[in-house]
């Protein structure tokens, strides 16, 4: 049994697997006639709507379960819910605060447990962020993308993801905000080509994607304000955006705050490819929920 926590979970051979299997024209049809659960502690537009899509179009049932309903760790353990789900569900997905939550669960080894975004990663956003990649270039190899922002949850699996799949990566963030030695250590292991700058300018030269997040994440509500002052001179504009290589893209996971991380101009450009990206964490949800019941 395999579970999908963060990127590298999987080997560079399968991560190309699940790549493949995204791009299928034909799915396969793998949950037909079985559940997947969908637990969210937190809000969501995209990875409810593409997760459940994607389980409809592998012949599945999607089961969309609110943590009021199941209440992880009030109205009874992590693992009691985990235990309990495996008995209806071929997969549990969940999104969560504590990451620590999405371990606990898979250590219970009943079911496939996929992370639909914590406080440490979001593994299933950077799949699409590599279709989108794919999509737009034809070809991953020797693409170098520039992450303008917060060290978070999205851009952690997205710069695994980038080292898995040889593309370069920079972040570009206020000092206090930026990457620790152990998420640089990590995403090294992996071959990863990645450059730390506190500025956004020359971070952005001639590369052929800008991404960007929000600055306050969900759950990080009550550091908004400090953040805002941190981050001042990274938002994301059309001019940044002319920087990049004659055949960039602006990239962003949304949901965006306009005028903070970027401006509404960037997300409108015909240079930005945001909903493509939303279209493709359905595509990228298929593959991964295809590969991981099939181990
Ligand atoms: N990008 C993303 O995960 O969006 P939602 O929070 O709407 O699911
Ligand atoms: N970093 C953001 C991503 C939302 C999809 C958050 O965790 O709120």
């Amino acid at each position: 049994m395999r579970h999908f926590l963060e990127v590298d979970d999987l080997s560079s051979a399968e991560l190309a697997e699940v790549l493949e299997l995204a791009a299928s024209p034909a799915p396969p049809q793998v949950l037909a006639g079985k559940g997947a659960g969908l637990v969210f502690e937190k809000p969501s537009a995209r990875t409810r709507n593409s997760s459940e899509m994607a389980v409809v179009q592998l012949g599945g049932h999607p089961m969309y379960i609110r943590d009021e309903e199941v209440g992880i760790d009030k109205r009874e353990s992590a693992e009691d819910v985990i235990r309990t789900l495996a008995r209806y569900h071929s997969l549990v997905a969940a999104r969560v605060y504590d990451h620590k939550v999405l371990e606990r669960m898979a250590a219970c080894e009943v079911v496939p447990v996929v992370n639909l975004l914590s406080d440490e990663g979001h593994p299933m956003q950077a799949l699409a962020d590599l279709v989108t990649l794919n999509d737009e270039f034809g070809s991953l190899d020797g693409l170098t993308l520039t992450y303008v922002g917060d060290a978070n949850n999205v851009w952690r699996s997205l710069a695994l993801g980038c080292a898995m799949t040889g593309v370069k990566s920079r972040i570009a963030c206020p000092g206090d905000y930026g990457p620790s030695e152990i998420d640089l250590d990590r995403v090294r292991a992996l071959g990863g080509d990645i450059e730390v700058f506190d500025r956004p300018e020359a971070a952005v030269e001639g590369v052929d994607a800008i991404y960007t997040d929000v600055w306050t994440s969900m759950g990080q509500e009550t550091e908004a304000e400090a953040r805002m002052r941190a981050f001042e001179g990274f938002q994301v504009t059309e001019e940044m955006l002319g920087l990049m290589s004659p055949k960039g893209i602006f990239m962003h996971c949304l949901p965006a705050h306009r005028g903070e991380e970027v401006s509404h101009e960037a997300v409108e450009s015909p240079l930005s490819r945001v909903f493509p990206q939303a279209e493709n964490r359905m595509h990228s949800a298929r593959g991964l929920f295809a590969w991981i019941v099939q181990q």
